[in-house]
C-alpha cells in the first residue's frame, strides 16, 4: 500500500498551501492606533512597511513660484478664457504651468493646445476647462468634506493624464447563458477587494447614496414586499463599504462601532465626513464626469460606452486623507477655490 507517500504528499501540499497563504499576509510587527472607546475593538491596524510605501507615493510637488498679481485681467488679453478670466497674466501662466505638471508632464502645453492657444480643437482642453470648474466647485461647495486641505488637479491625477483610480459601469465577465446568471456578483474584482460581493456597487449606490441600507425599515411582510430586495441591497451596501475601507486604507471601525453599524450615535465623526463624501461623489459624477462622455474619443469610454467616473479611491488612493492632508490648494486659492 502506498498510503504513507500519499499522506506525505498531502501534508506537503497542505504545508505549501499554508506557506503561500501566510506569505500573502502582512507580517508582524503591526502598529495599532485606537480610535474609539476602550474595549470596543476600534483600532486601525497598519504595517509600518505599507505606511512607508504610501508615504513615498504621497509626496507633493513644489508649488510654482509666486506670480505678479497686477496688470489687467486676462479676459482683456486673451481671446478664449471662460473660467480663469479674473486672473492676472502672471497668475494665469503660473496655473497653466502647474496643470501641465500635474496632468500632462510629458506632453507639455501641447497636451491640450494646438499651435493656436485660443482654439478648442483638442478634446483634452475642453475636458480640462470643465475640470477647472469642477475643482473650483468641489472646494467651494463641498468644504464640509474637503476642507481645510482642499483639492487640486493633483489630488486625482498625480502626474498622469488619466487618474489611476476611476470606474466604469461593469457588465461583468461575459459567460454563456447556460452557465447561469451571476446577478452581478461572484466574480472576484479589485473594486471590492476580491470579495465575492457585487462587483459594481458604484452604478447603484454612488448614483444614489440614499439606497445604502442594511437594517430594514419595515417589519410586516406586506411592508417588506414594497421594500424591494433587502438581501441584495445589503450585499450591495457591504460591497460599497469594502471599497470605502480599501480606498481609504482603514478598517470598518474607522467609521463604525461594529456592535451597531447603523447607529450614528456610536459612530466616530469620520462617518459624517464620509456621508458628505458619498453625496459629493454622486454630485461630481452627475454634474461633471458623466456629461463629458460626448467629448472623449471612443478609446476613453468604458465597456458599456460610459465616461470614467470618480469614487473614493480617485482622491484618497489608500490614505484616510488624500496626500496625508497636506494642502496644495493654499498656494492656488485665486485659481482653484471659490467660483468667480
Ligand atoms: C491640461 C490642459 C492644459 C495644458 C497642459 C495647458 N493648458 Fe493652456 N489652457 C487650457 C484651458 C482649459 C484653457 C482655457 C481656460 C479658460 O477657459 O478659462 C487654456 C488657455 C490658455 C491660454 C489662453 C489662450 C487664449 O487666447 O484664449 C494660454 C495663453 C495658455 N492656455 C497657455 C498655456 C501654456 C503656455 C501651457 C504650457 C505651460 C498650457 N497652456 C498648458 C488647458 C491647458
Ligand atoms: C475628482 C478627481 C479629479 C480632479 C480634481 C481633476 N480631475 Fe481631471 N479627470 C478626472 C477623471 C475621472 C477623468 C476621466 C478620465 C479619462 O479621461 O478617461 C479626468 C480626465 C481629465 C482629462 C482628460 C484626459 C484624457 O486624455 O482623457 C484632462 C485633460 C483633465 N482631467 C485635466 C484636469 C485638470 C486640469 C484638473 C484641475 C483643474 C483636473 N483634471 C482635476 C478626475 C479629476
Ligand atoms: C469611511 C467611513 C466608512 C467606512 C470605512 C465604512 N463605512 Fe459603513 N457606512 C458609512 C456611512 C457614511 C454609512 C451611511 C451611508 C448613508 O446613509 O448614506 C454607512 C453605512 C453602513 C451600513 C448600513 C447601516 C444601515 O443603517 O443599514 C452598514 C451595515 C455598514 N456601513 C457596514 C460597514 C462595514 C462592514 C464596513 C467595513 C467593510 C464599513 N461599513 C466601512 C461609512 C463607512
Ligand atoms: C474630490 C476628492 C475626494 C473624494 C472623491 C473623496 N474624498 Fe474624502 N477627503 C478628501 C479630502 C481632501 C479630505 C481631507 C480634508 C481635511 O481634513 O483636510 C477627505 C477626508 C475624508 C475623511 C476624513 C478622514 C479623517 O482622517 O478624518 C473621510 C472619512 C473621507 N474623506 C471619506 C471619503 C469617502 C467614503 C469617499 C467616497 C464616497 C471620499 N472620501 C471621497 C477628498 C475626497
Amino acid at each position: 500500500m502506498n498510503t504513507i507517500p500519499f499522506t506525505r504528499k498531502l501534508m506537503g501540499a497542505l504545508a505549501l498551501g499554508t506557506s503561500l497563504f501566510v506569505a500573502a499576509c502582512e507580517l508582524p510587527p503591526q502598529e495599532s492606533e485606537q480610535n474609539g472607546y476602550r474595549g470596543t475593538g476600534m483600532d486601525q491596524i497598519r504595517s509600518p512597511e505599507r505606511v512607508d510605501t504610501l508615504q513615498a507615493l504621497n509626496q507633493i510637488p513644489e508649488p510654482q513660484p509666486e506670480a505678479p498679481k497686477d496688470g489687467p485681467p486676462v479676459s482683456q488679453i486673451y481671446q478664449n478664457v471662460k473660467v480663469l478670466g479674473h486672473l492676472s497674466e502672471g497668475e494665469f501662466l503660473r496655473i497653466m504651468t502647474a496643470i501641465t505638471e500635474w496632468v500632462m508632464p510629458e506632453q507639455g502645453c501641447g497636451g491640450c493646445h494646438s499651435d493656436n492657444l485660443a482654439d478648442d480643437s483638442m478634446y483634452t482642453k475642453v475636458v480640462a476647462r470643465r475640470m477647472l470648474q469642477m475643482t473650483q466647485d468641489i472646494n467651494a461647495k463641498w468644504a464640509n468634506h474637503v476642507a481645510p486641505a482642499g483639492v487640486t488637479c493633483y489630488t486625482c491625477h498625480r502626474g498622469q493624464q488619466v487618474p489611476q483610480y476611476v470606474w466604469f459601469q461593469d457588465p461583468g465577465p461575459s459567460t454563456p447563458a447556460y452557465m447561469g446568471n451571476r446577478n452581478g456578483q461572484n466574480a472576484p474584482a479589485a473594486s471590492v477587494a476580491y470579495a465575492t460581493l457585487p462587483y459594481d456597487p458604484f452604478s447603484t449606490l454612488l448614483n444614489d447614496p440614499s439606497k445604502i441600507r442594511v437594517q430594514g425599515t419595515a417589519t410586516l411582510p406586506t411592508q417588506l414586499a414594497s421594500a424591494g430586495k433587502p438581501i441584495q441591497d445589503a450585499e450591495m451596501t457591504y460591497a460599497l463599504m469594502t471599497h470605502m475601507s480599501k480606498g481609504l486604507g482603514v478598517n470598518c471601525t474607522f467609521c463604525h462601532n461594529s456592535r451597531a453599524f447603523s447607529s450614528w450615535e456610536q459612530s466616530p465623526p469620520q462617518r459624517t465626513t464620509a456621508w458628505y463624501g458619498l453625496r459629493m461623489v454622486a454630485d461630481l459624477n452627475h454634474a461633471y464626469l458623466e456629461p463629458l462622455k460626448p467629448v472623449y474619443p471612443d478609446n476613453r469610454l468604458g465597456p458599456t460606452g460610459d465616461a470614467a467616473k470618480a469614487n473614493c479611491a480617485t482622491c484618497h488612493q489608500g490614505v484616510n486623507k488624500p496626500l496625508y492632508g497636506v494642502s496644495m490648494l493654499k498656494d492656488y486659492l485665486a485659481e482653484l477655490s471659490a467660483k468667480k
